[in-house]
């Protein structure tokens, strides 16, 4: 059981700890279960389902780049309905509260896939604002209104909390961020991947068949921090899940201290699945190091100069 000072609220959702482990790195959640210690954990993300199928794009669509990766997997799924005949069974029992994550072209994809995961049994749904929106090739969370329409259609659907992820590419955070509150947003995920690129300098090709990827792990810390600092300055008691470059229990506490309430980790597992327990271990450190009781007296207090 995890200590009693790790207890985090993140808006009306209570998690046993912070830590969350990020959507698309930990497949559909069952499968990382078998190789994973799920007690560190407050919650896991499942990876992003679409209304239909989605065949996700060719090889290579993973490379190394620099202390992080690229990746173009372009949000492979099955589609709601498989989805749910597959995965809901098998989630079911696990020892961790498993959240759906929702993606899709129009607001009324997004409230069907919400509506399937939360059939399906999901108790919180995230609603992946930040992959490429196929109807023009941007992205739904760099443009305030059309997250905000996205995010209404998916609360006005469900009687859970949603969730909404954004980018850290987005011209005005804060201005996305309002506008998902505004629409319904129980909580922010802060943030996804940010758009990156590399080259083989053997065969001179993009390192992704898709050429322009997500970049992820430690490299992104530094952006999805400020993202998570601006936000929880500008609206105050705002729910935030930090998530983006997190490989040790100290990178936690700077993103409590910047303002979020929970935070994810994600790249760093597909390098050691179990990090959670180390991370875990590494936090109850730090917060006597900080000597606090409970990580709930971090959270936004970072101080000014
Ligand atoms: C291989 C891979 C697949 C991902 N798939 C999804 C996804 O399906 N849905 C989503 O919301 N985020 C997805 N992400 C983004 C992660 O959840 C996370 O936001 C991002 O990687 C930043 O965190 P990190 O630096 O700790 O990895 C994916 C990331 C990676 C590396």
């Amino acid at each position: 059981m995890a200590p009693d000072g790790l207890t985090a609220r993140l808006g009306s959702i209570e998690l046993r700890t912070p830590l969350i482990a990020a959507s698309g790195t930990v497949g559909s959640v069952w499968e990382w279960a078998d190789v994973a210690d799920l007690a560190p954990y407050g919650a896991a993300v499942a990876k992003s389902v679409a209304p239909v199928e989605w065949k996700g794009r060719p090889a290579p669509r993973l490379a190394p780049a620099g202390p992080g990766m690229l990746n173009g997997v372009g949000i492979q799924n099955p589609g709601i309905e498989a989805w749910s005949e597959m995965m809901a069974p098998r989630i079911r029992g696990l020892d961790v509260q498993v959240w759906g994550s929702a993606v899709g072209e129009t607001p009324d994809d997004f409230a069907l896939v919400a509506k399937g995961l939360v059939s399906a049994g999901v108790p919180v749904v995230e609603v992946n604002l930040s992959c490429p929106n196929l109807e023009d090739g941007t992205m739904f969370s760099l443009d305030a209104d059309r997250s905000r329409h996205v995010i209404a259609a998916v609360a006005s659907s469900v009687g859970v909390p949603v969730g909404a992820k954004l980018s850290p590419n987005a011209e005005d955070i804060v201005g996305v961020a309002r506008a998902c509150l505004d629409g319904g947003a129980g909580f922010l995920t802060l943030t996804n991947t940010a758009l990156g690129f590399g080259i083989d300098l053997s065969t001179r090709r993009p390192l992704l068949s898709g050429g322009v990827g997500g970049y992820s792990g430690p490299g992104l810390k530094a952006l999805s921090l400020r993202c998570v600092y601006e936000v929880a300055r500008a609206l105050p008691g705002t729910a935030i899940v930090g998530c983006g470059g997190v490989t040790t229990g100290a990178d936690v506490v700077e993103y409590l201290l910047a303002g979020a309430s929970a935070v994810a980790l994600g790249t760093v597992l597909l390098a050691e699945p179990r990090a959670g327990r180390r991370i875990e271990r590494e936090l109850i450190k730090e917060l006597r190091r900080q000597r606090v009781g409970s990580i709930s007296e971090l959270v936004g207090a970072v101080t000014p100069w």
